[in-house]
């Protein structure tokens, strides 16, 4: 077993690699602004009615950063709002490992993906370019983005310390607080309550005053600064190594593995195999080299290292933070959800086609799965489990259309019941690379199996 202190070691080695700390302390010894974030994080305070919603109620660590709920999970996907009645309308992705996506920005990748990537949310509108001198920010898009935080709104003391807080996962903070079918909190009630909060003295750790909450000046109200503040400290704790721990099986396999390769002595041959399928690689355990092809989008490293062909960097993300339509089928149980609504990407950028939307990372994609518990995935959750949605990768341009069995917007159980796959809810679904893997049923069992290697070990409690 590995400990903390060596995971940290690790990372402190590759960090003479990287512009950007984002690793700061290990998971016991926050920094203030940090223990100020993970406070709020758990805090259902901070919603109303009151005492009712946390960002840990749709993001729960112990069940891979997801909502903690079987029962919607396993039908109406979408979490309910602090409100009553008040209901999302997409899947909560994992917030753990978001905070590596990079600003939004207009990219060249070639000639099957459309040329965006980074940001935060399925569409990346939560644009995080506000660090960057000069730059418009949001990017003028056609489509829906998020306020920006810039570093003029940080006090100017502070400016060089807090700055690698900014991007993404800062924008990202200043919208659940404020949205109705989230916390539906105002701005300058998230203020006042962290001001009588049990942790209000770490905002005075964090930022070397006390929170301000005064509606003045009339412009610009001192509340407001002070709650850029608090998604500051949101993102600073989403950035520690608390959330983005690299604590897996394989990460620790990896770690511990006399030269650092694949096949990992602490792996089972399923799990090893697994990994050669996910990336391609010719090996003993894939002997005719077949490829899963899972790398062309979920493989990436942080900003500034060098590129990971074989899987064997130690801060794999497991995602390339790009836009892809996978071919998911419509979900006709999300609750006043009309097919062909949520288009993703295209909600952000208006040029590009409809449903393209931002590679997960599949790290923890099975924490939490003991006990029957159930998980949805994609980002309208159609599939319920990591089987299914890798035999559906694998066979999705095989096997007959539910559609021409007369079974329109079939579930998934209505899917693997009758051997068939809807069509995707968005046309020109990802080809080539998805839907026809000619993988065995063994093959497929061990991607799951590699998939399941990618838990974290270590899991934040409430503080
Ligand atoms: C009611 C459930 C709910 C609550 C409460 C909630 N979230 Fe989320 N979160 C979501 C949903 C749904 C999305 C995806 C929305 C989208 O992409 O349009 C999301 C997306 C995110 C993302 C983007 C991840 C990525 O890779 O794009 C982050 C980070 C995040 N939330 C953090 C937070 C934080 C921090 C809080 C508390 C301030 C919070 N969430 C509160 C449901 C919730
Ligand atoms: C062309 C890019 C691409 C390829 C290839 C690909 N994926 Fe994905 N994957 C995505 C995107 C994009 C999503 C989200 C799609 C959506 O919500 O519409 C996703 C979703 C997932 C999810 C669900 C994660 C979650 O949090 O909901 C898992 C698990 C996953 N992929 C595993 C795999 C595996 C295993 C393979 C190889 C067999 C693979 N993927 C191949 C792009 C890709």
């Amino acid at each position: 077993m590995l400990t903390k202190q060596h995971v940290k070691s690790v990372i402190l080695a590759s960090m003479t690699t990287m512009p950007l700390t984002l690793w700061t302390a290990g998971a016991g010894a926050l920094e203030p602004i940090e223990a100020l974030g993970k406070n709020i994080f758990f805090d259902e305070k901070l919603s109303i009615p009151a005492n009712k919603q946390a960002c840990a109620s749709c993001h729960d660590p112990a069940r891979g950063w997801i909502l903690p709920d079987s029962r919607i999970n396993a039908t109406t996907v979408v979490a309910p709002g602090a409100k009553p009645h008040a209901l999302g309308n997409i899947k909560p992705p994992a917030n753990a490992y978001a905070s590596f996506s990079p600003p939004f920005r207009r990219g060249n990748f070639g000639p099957f993906v459309v040329g965006w990537e980074g940001g935060n949310f399925w569409d990346g509108r939560a644009e995080g370019c506000g660090a960057k001198s000069g730059a418009k920010c949001p990017t003028t898009t056609g489509g829906a983005a998020s306020e920006t935080i810039r570093l003029s709104d940080l006090p100017s003391g502070l400016q060089a310390a807090y700055r690698k807080y900014l991007g993404p996962i800062a924008d990202q903070a200043l919208n659940p607080f404020p949205n109705d079918v989230e916390q539906n909190i105002r701005e300058k009630n998230v203020c006042q309550r962290v001001k009588t909060a049990k942790y209000k003295n770490l905002y005075r750790q964090a930022f070397g005053g006390n929170i301000d909450c005064s509606p003045n000046p009339k412009n610009n109200p001192a509340y407001r600064g002070s709650f850029k503040l608090l998604a500051v400290a949101l993102a600073a704790w989403q950035s520690s190594s608390d959330v983005n721990s690299f604590s897996s099986k394989r990460d620790k396999a990896l770690a511990a593995d006399p030269d650092h390769k694949f096949p990992l002595v602490g792996f089972t041959d399923q799990e090893n195999q697994g990994h050669d399928l996910f990336y391609g690689i010719t090996s003993a355990l894939n002997p005719s080299g077949k490829r899963a092809n899972c790398n062309v989008c979920h493989n990436g490293v942080p900003q500034g290292q060098p590129p990971d062909r074989t899987g064997e960097a130690p801060h794999q993300l497991y995602a390339d933070n790009r836009f892809h339509n996978i071919g998911v089928p419509f979900n006709r149980e999300i609750p006043e959800v009309g097919k062909g609504t949520k288009v993703g990407l295209k909600a952000h950028v208006s040029s590009v086609p409809a449903g393209n939307f931002r590679t997960p990372t599949v790290r923890n994609v099975a924490k939490g799965l003991h006990g029957g518990f159930v998980k949805a995935f994609a980002h309208n959750g159609w599939f319920k489990s990591l089987e299914s949605l890798v035999h559906f990768y694998n066979t999705r341009d095989v096997l007959q259309r539910c559609e021409s069995l007369g079974i329109v917007h079939a579930t998934e159980k209505e899917a693997l019941k009758n051997n068939c796959w809807p069509a995707s809810e968005f046309a020109n679904p990802a080809a080539f690379v998805i839907g026809n893997l000619r993988l065995t049923a063994a093959e497929e069992a061990a991607l799951v199996a590699y998939l399941k290697t990618l838990t974290d070990t270590h899991t934040p409690t409430r503080p």
